[in-house]
């Protein structure tokens, strides 16, 4: 069964999730911890960064990054390297050779895959944090006839590309692939917590807690995991008390179904 916690705001939700993180790096020597990026981790970025500045270290801390775009360099404002560096490492006192994105720039991306698997399988997840897309993707694997377990390079659905574009100034800028942590990487982590905000999240989320597993909601994988907690605000919740919530944008599907 997986938890559902259910939070009036964003921002109290984030606190609950920093405050686990904060309990584990306490408890344990060597915590592995699984990072995402995007909107919704922001704030609980910037609530480590606050536990840091109260005295919490991350010098004992391993990060293990889900996705990276093909072809953004490290430095790329919009890399996901970037965003992390931005957002928390360069603000915290992490070893950055502790902390593993996949390389966009890689000349050989299926090498790659396999250099970023060994480094999955060479540790241990204790706690590993997801967003959501709106269309029920989990780190890039996105909704299709068939998933992959490992680490591979995937083509993002139009649906992605669109929300991504937000960050960029040309929709033909915003990149088509990205290399993903497989379903299975992300399954072997000790504790998952997907967060999810707001209401175009409010579809994926009922689709994935709906109590069918299917890879057009990849999400709905989570429920084959013994430890996974959705956090949520009252908007992405919103469907679990109303069935009818259509997908968000009804024109597109965002997936190759
Ligand atoms: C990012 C990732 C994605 C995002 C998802 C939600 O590393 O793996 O699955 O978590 O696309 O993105 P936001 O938070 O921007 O809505």
């Amino acid at each position: 069964m997986m938890k559902v916690r259910r939070f009036s705001t964003a921002a109290l939700a984030t606190v609950y999730v920093a405050a686990q993180i904060e309990s584990l790096m306490t408890r344990e020597a060597e915590p592995v911890l699984g990072l995402a990026t995007g909107s919704t981790p922001i704030n609980l970025y910037r609530q480590l960064v606050e536990f840091h500045h109260q005295g919490l270290s991350f010098s004992h801390v391993t990060t293990i990054n889900l996705d990276e775009y093909v072809g953004l360099a490290a430095d790329h404002p919009q890399s996901y390297r970037r965003f992390m560096d931005d957002h928390l490492f360069s603000q915290i006192d992490i070893p950055l050779a502790n902390t593993f994105v996949p390389n966009g720039m890689a000349p050989n991306l299926d090498r790659e895959c396999d250099r970023y698997d060994a480094i999955v399988n060479a540790h241990t997840i204790d706690l590993q944090i997801l967003g959501i897309g709106r269309n029920g993707h989990i780190g890039f694997n996105e909704p299709d006839i068939s998933l992959k377990t490992r680490t591979h390079v995937i083509d993002l659905t139009e649906d992605t590309i669109q929300a991504n574009a937000r960050f960029f100034s040309t929709e033909a800028e915003v990149p088509t692939r990205a290399i993903t942590m497989g379903i299975q990487s992300i399954l072997q982590a000790q504790s998952i917590f997907l967060m999810a905000f707001g209401r175009d999240k409010a579809w994926a989320v009922k689709r994935a807690l709906s109590g069918e597993v299917s890879t057009e909601v990849p999400a709905s994988f989570l429920q084959m995991h013994p430890n996974v907690t959705f956090v949520l605000d009252a908007e992405a919740a919103v469907a679990l008390d109303d069935p009818r919530t259509p997908y968000p944008d009804q024109e597109n599907l965002g997936s190759r179904l």
